[in-house]
């Protein structure tokens, strides 16, 4: 059986830690589902990491859907978290629903994640109504950088620390069953941990989280055109790879690769046939 909404809620209930992190292809969500993670996010984060974009805007619900499938096929314990494309809940409650009922029932993930808090709010409730989990996301919400200005921290005024409250206070009534908290003060954080029943999940806003998420491509070393300051690289895969990459090479040229070892043989008597 996969990790629950409910087992996710007792877990702040009981004030044990949840790690969350993002995968977005089968091989590395097998890595992550064997190391226990309960919670696997495909994240929109996929149009950066993964496929090179400048921004997570323009990526598609048939991106996504492609990555779902297959991080759902590498993992058989984690909740598996599908991340809504830009544009794909923003217009009606109608449209949120089908797109959402497409990653539960096409991609077969276990359950949604949104940006937005009252403004997602009502979207959230119905979504939630139709049996679906949702996660909200408020703080830094990538898909709003224009009107944000940048990827920067949010709610360090009165106004925006209050309304970030009411945002989650918002998640928490229409049913989301956890919040994302990105880019928020730790100690603004720390208090909506606190003030709201169900588990934030933070990057870049501090240990008061119950949880915390990371991009697993920042937190292997693997994604080089910039390490967030709320990264920790644990390995620095880019360079095992660029070293590998590079001995490989080396060795064709040379001749030193492939040796008899990965090669195969035949019957040496057709050989001498062919070779007559
Ligand atoms: O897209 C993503 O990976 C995310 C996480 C950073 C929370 O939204």
């Amino acid at each position: 059986m996969r990790v629950s909404v409910s087992q996710i809620r007792e877990m702040k209930q009981r004030g044990e830690k949840v790690a969350m992190l993002t995968a977005y292809d089968y091989a590395t969500a097998k890595i992550v589902d064997e190391a226990g993670i309960p919670l696997v996010l495909v994240g929109d984060s996929l149009g950066m990491v993964v496929l090179g974009y400048e921004s997570t805007i323009p990526v598609t619900m048939e991106e996504m859907l492609h990555h779902i499938k297959a991080v759902v096929r590498g993992t058989r314990q984690a909740m598996v978290i599908g991340d809504m494309p830009f544009m794909t809940y923003h217009v009606s409650v109608e449209d949120a629903l089908r797109n959402a009922a497409r990653f539960i029932q096409e991609g077969r993930a276990q359950a949604i994640k949104l940006e937005g808090g009252v403004t997602a709010a009502d979207k959230v409730k119905r979504i939630v109504e139709c049996g679906i989990p949702v996660m909200g996301h408020i703080g830094l919400t990538p898909q709003s950088v224009h009107q944000l200005g940048g990827f920067k921290v949010q709610g360090k005024t009165p106004e925006a620390a209050i309304r970030m409250l009411q945002d989650a206070r918002a998640l928490e009534q229409a049913g989301a069953f956890a919040v994302v908290l990105e880019m928020v003060p730790a100690p603004l954080a720390a208090l909506i941990t606190r003030k709201i029943s169900i588990p934030t999940i933070g990057i870049g806003s501090g240990a008061g989280c119950d949880g915390q998420v990371q991009v697993i491509s920042d937190l292997l070393g693997l994604f080089t055109d910039f390490v967030p300051k709320h990264a920790r690289q644990y390995a620095k895969l880019a360079d095992i790879i660029r070293s590998a990459v590079a001995e490989y090479h080396g060795e064709v040229k040379s001749g030193d690769f492939p040796t008899k070892e990965q090669s195969f043989s035949m019957d040496e008597s057709i050989l001498a046939e062919l070779d007559k």
